[in-house]
């Protein structure tokens, strides 16, 4: 087997190593000893994409809001979705993250950033949301390995009922959210229930019908 190869590395606002690593063709990004993800599975990366725009897609104008970037993966599937007047932001909370999607990482998503209709922030998810943006179609939230705070202590905001309710009013009726998670979580499906959205669990596997088995939570504001 290859040798796993360092490419790039920067540190995340908390100070944590942030590294781009590749082996075998594949590439993976790890915060200090984790994973943070990895080019080998994204098929649940790119369903989420394709839950939040079930409804909305064939809507002119639709907005998909996208937090964050990671390999690309979700926001070429949302694109491959939304018509030519389609919008898509994404928010990105790390520039090293960027700087590789638009470098030895462009190829993996077919140059996603490139598409004149995604508007890059370069932020922090939880702050974009506070500042109560203009209500988008479809959210699609993964930022950790599931509804607990994995990159940035702060992200523990987005996840609680107040955060869930702030993610409502950034979604017009109708609009969906989909949060990525590597676990099952009944008291996360709870509370976007109590924080008011329709919601379920969908269940998705990394590669297709193979790979890791993640949980992908759906909710729609009625
Ligand atoms: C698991 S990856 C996303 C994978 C992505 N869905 C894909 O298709 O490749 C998580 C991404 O969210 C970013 N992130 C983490 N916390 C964030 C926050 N608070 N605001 C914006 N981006 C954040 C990370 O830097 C990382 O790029």
């Amino acid at each position: 087997m290859d040798p796993t190869k360092l490419i790039a590395e920067a540190r995340t606002p908390a100070g944590e190593r942030l590294t781009l690593t590749s082996r075998s063709g594949y590439f993976s990004v790890g915060v200090g000893r984790d994973l943070l993800m990895s080019s080998a599975e994204h098929h649940s990366e790119e369903r989420v994409a394709e839950l939040a725009l079930a409804d909305a897609a064939a809507w002119p104008g639709t907005r998909v809001l996208i937090g964050g970037l990671g390999m690309g993966f979700t926001l070429r599937a949302a694109l491959d979705r939304l018509g030519a007047g389609g919008r898509a932001v994404v928010v990105e909370l790390m520039p090293a993250v960027v700087e590789w999607n638009r470098g030895p990482l462009a190829h993996l998503a077919e140059r996603p950033l490139d598409d004149p209709r995604v508007t890059l922030e370069v932020a922090d998810l939880v702050d974009y949301v506070a500042a109560r943006p203009e209500p988008f179609d479809g959210i699609v939230l993964d930022v950790d390995n599931g509804p607990e705070a994995f990159t940035a202590t702060s992200n523990s905001r987005l996840y609680s009922r107040n955060g869930l309710r702030r993610l409502l009013a950034a979604l017009r009726p109708g609009g969906t959210l989909v949060v990525w998670s590597a676990f099952e979580s009944p008291p996360f499906l709870r509370r976007m229930q109590q924080a008011g959205f329709a919601a379920r669990a969908v269940r998705a596997r990394g590669r297709g019908k193979k790979g890791a088995r993640h949980t992908l939570f759906v909710g729609r504001r009625r």
